[in-house]
């Protein structure tokens, strides 16, 4: 089969043949027809997670997949041959840059009935990052308001829509060219990052909760619109000691990753609120749950691009060149 490797860290991500995987007593074998692209396969080809994270190379790149139950290991019962699933594998076993995938079992659910394999394949990352943003650590209530930052991007575009469905009402950032489209997607109130600035925009009109898909400035700044007792959700800024828990590492790793937060947990407790950062883990649970909600018509797929599978590297350029609406996914079958 037809697989996309990383050999080494910081190389370009290599197009290889290699023999079908066999799938492991709790595993399932599953035929990809379609991926998702995102930021975090050129943070894992650059290396950035290696201290927390480390993997054995080569290994094949990819972290969600679309595709067809072809085999299931022997002790699994809740999938079958020609099952329609979706999934995402997680930072370490990766793998969905491949025509077969070995999925853990507990990372797969059934994909929702109501969108394609291609529509399917761009939720995982970005409807787990959500979920678990908003319900599992936010808490977020009927009522609460919620800054989503870029809510035109992959998470953003999720986010806004499964804030809205909990009850709250979303104040988002984007460029003006997304503004009309994030209110499609449910916003009650855009900010246009490039011109206008958040803090003063909602000076005297705090938000409960606060998604932050940016890191740097806009986290520390983002602290400052929240009523007390508030929380910013990072998720690509500064890591916090959770993470190191989360990766199984030592006392030392979480020593520095409590001095590394340590600036922005102390300016967060003098101002009364809190800061989490949240690195997503594979839950097969949650994904039939968001099934659930994308078949009832709360969540629509919002797919910008589709590539062909041979040009996964050209699809993560694409992602890293930004300006995307949603997800860029790359699929097995360009034709259909
Ligand atoms: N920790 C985790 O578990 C986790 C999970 C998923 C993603 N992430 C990370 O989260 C980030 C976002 O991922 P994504 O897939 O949503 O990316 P994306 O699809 O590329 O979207 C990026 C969004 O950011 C907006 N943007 C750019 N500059 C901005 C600014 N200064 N202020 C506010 N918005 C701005 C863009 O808006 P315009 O297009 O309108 O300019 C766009 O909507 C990435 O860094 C990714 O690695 C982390």
């Amino acid at each position: 089969m037809k697989a996309f490797v990383l050999e080494k860290y910081g190389a370009p991500m290599r197009e290889v043949a290699m023999p079908v995987p066999t799938p492991g007593p709790r595993q399932v074998l599953v035929r990809m027809v379609a991926a998702g692209v995102n930021h975090a396969d050129e943070r894992t080809r650059a290396g950035e997670f290696k201290a927390l994270f480390p993997l054995t190379l080569p290994r094949v790149m990819g972290g969600e997949l679309s595709g067809e139950v072809v085999a299931v290991g022997e002790q699994v019962r809740e999938f079958a041959v020609g099952d329609e699933v979706y999934a995402y594998t997680g930072v370490i076993a990766m793998g969905t840059f491949a025509e077969v995938v070995a999925v853990d079992v507990d990372a797969l659910a059934l994909k929702p009935a109501s969108t394609d394999l291609v529509g399917a394949a761009s939720l995982p990352v970005v409807a787990l990052t959500a979920w678990q943003a908003l319900v599992e650590i936010g808490h977020l209530q009927p009522g609460q308001r919620v800054l989503v930052h870029g809510g035109s991007g992959g998470v953003g575009s999720v986010a806004i829509q499964l804030a809205k469905h909990l009850g709250a009402s979303v104040v988002t950032t984007v460029s003006a060219g997304n503004a009309e489209f994030v209110r499609e997607l449910g916003a009650d109130e855009v900010i246009d990052y490039r011109t206008d600035d958040f803090v003063a925009r909602l000076a005297g009109n705090p938000v409960d909760l606060v998604l932050d898909t940016q890191g740097g400035d806009t986290t520390t700044k983002s602290l400052r619109v929240l009523r007390p007792g508030g929380t910013v959700i990072g998720i690509a800024g500064t890591p916090d000691p959770h993470l190191a828990d989360q990766a199984g590492a030592g006392k030392l790793v979480k020593l520095a990753l409590a001095v590394l937060s340590l600036p922005l947990r102390r300016r967060a407790r003098k101002l009364g609120v809190s800061y989490r950062f949240l690195f997503i883990h594979p839950a097969g649970q949650a994904l039939r749950t968001i099934a659930g909600l994308v078949d009832q018509g709360v969540l629509r797929p919002v797919v910008d691009r589709v590539l062909p599978f041979d040009e996964t590297p050209e699809a993560l350029k694409q992602v890293l060149a930004g300006g995307t609406r949603g997800k860029v996914v790359v699929t097995t079958r360009p034709d259909r």
